[in-house]
């Protein structure tokens, strides 16, 4: 099968496969990259809110300056963070990061989360998290979309950003968005693992020509060391009867079989691993593929389950409802 989706407008080939830079450690990050690449993956997803922006861009630039890969072998995807909603905004904190990545333009810029907060100026936090400096509560700013997303359209025109995206957006906003865009999402980051399949809405979603990628594909593995009730308490995933047998079957492990369920919808995924061993079998998702009877089986698993919703982190932001 095709290594790639196709995304609209630009008609670049975003990877089925890319690797997620969520909670690599500063430390590790630049060698952690490195690693990713060296073993096959041609997709970094990062973001300002990772905070490692400095170290994935160290990575990304020593691959490509062993001539492991060139430049426009690369798909960089990065997010816009939400104290940066305001027109007046956007492009400084792209800039920040396009500097940090050490790059000169980005595959794909998503706005991170609809939430616009209150701007933090990047010499006083950076990056910045929900709350105001020394404050522990969410405090929202008069920063509607439309003008946000034009500034976006504008990194396009500029030629810094490739595609542009949007992450955590539910279907009405979606819909709101395609009546004012110029450029229309290239593509749709969102939760989704068997536990939260969401098929109306990844239907309506691919429906529209943007192409979607999957994040936390193990579902709650990756919730429960940040404490969320539900993740410790929800039946792990990755060890999941249904999920074990189907890798028996096909001689792969359960990570393998959850990420080829999303590649079998035509959803790109982006696990993180801190292992290389692990790193280069959930690159391993395309040369194989899952029968519809075991399609059918991981159908039923669905519990609409999310752990990734600012509720879980204890603020009154039920952006999904
Ligand atoms: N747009 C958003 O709001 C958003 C939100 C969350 C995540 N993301 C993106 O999506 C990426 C992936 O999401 P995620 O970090 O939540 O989850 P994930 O990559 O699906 O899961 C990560 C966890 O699974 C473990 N793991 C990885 N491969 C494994 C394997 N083969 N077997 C067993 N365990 C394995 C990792 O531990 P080890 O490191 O020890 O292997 C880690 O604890 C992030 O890095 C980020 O780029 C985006």
């Amino acid at each position: 099968m095709a290594s790639t989706l196709t995304l609209n407008r630009t008609g670049d080939k975003m990877p089925f496969v890319g690797f997620g830079c969520w909670k690599v450690a500063n430390e590790d990050a630049e060698n952690t990259i490195y690693t990713a690449i060296k073993n096959g993956y041609r997709l970094i997803d990062g973001a300002a809110d990772y905070g490692n922006e400095v170290e994935v861009g160290r990575g990304i630039n020593k691959a490509i300056n062993e001539g492991i890969v060139k430049r426009e072998e690369l798909f960089v995807t990065t997010k816009l963070w939400n104290t940066y909603h305001k027109k007046e905004h956007v492009r400084e904190a792209f800039n920040k990061q396009l500097k940090d990545l050490n790059l000169e333009y980005v595959d794909l810029y998503l706005v991170h989360f609809p939430v616009p907060l209150k701007h933090v100026a990047i010499e006083t936090a950076y990056p910045p998290g929900w709350f105001q400096p020394g404050e522990e509560k969410v405090t929202l700013d008069r920063a509607p979309m439309h003008e946000c997303w034009a500034e976006v359209e504008k990194l396009v025109e500029d030629g810094l950003a490739r595609n542009i995206g949007v992450s955590n957006f539910n279907v009405q906003l979606l819909m709101d968005l395609l009546t004012y865009a110029k450029i229309k999402p290239a593509a749709l980051q969102v939760e989704l693992h068997p536990y939260l399949q969401q098929s109306t809405f990844v239907k309506w979603v691919q429906e529209q020509g943007i192409q979607i990628t999957a994040y936390s594909s193990f579902g709650p593995a990756s919730f429960v060391s940040l404490g969320v009730d539900h993740a410790i308490t929800a039946a792990p995933l990755l060890e999941h009867d249904v999920i074990s047998n189907i890798a028996k079957a096909h001689n792969k492990s359960n990570a393998q079989v959850l990420l080829r369920w999303s590649v079998e919808k035509g959803i790109a995924v982006i696990p993180k691993s801190s292992s290389e061993a692990r790193m280069v079998s959930n690159h391993d998702v395309l040369s194989w593929s899952l029968t519809e009877a075991d399609m059918a089986q991981i159908a039923k698993l669905d519990l609409n389950m999310r752990f990734n919703d600012p509720v879980t982190y204890g603020f009154n932001l039920p952006i999904f409802n």
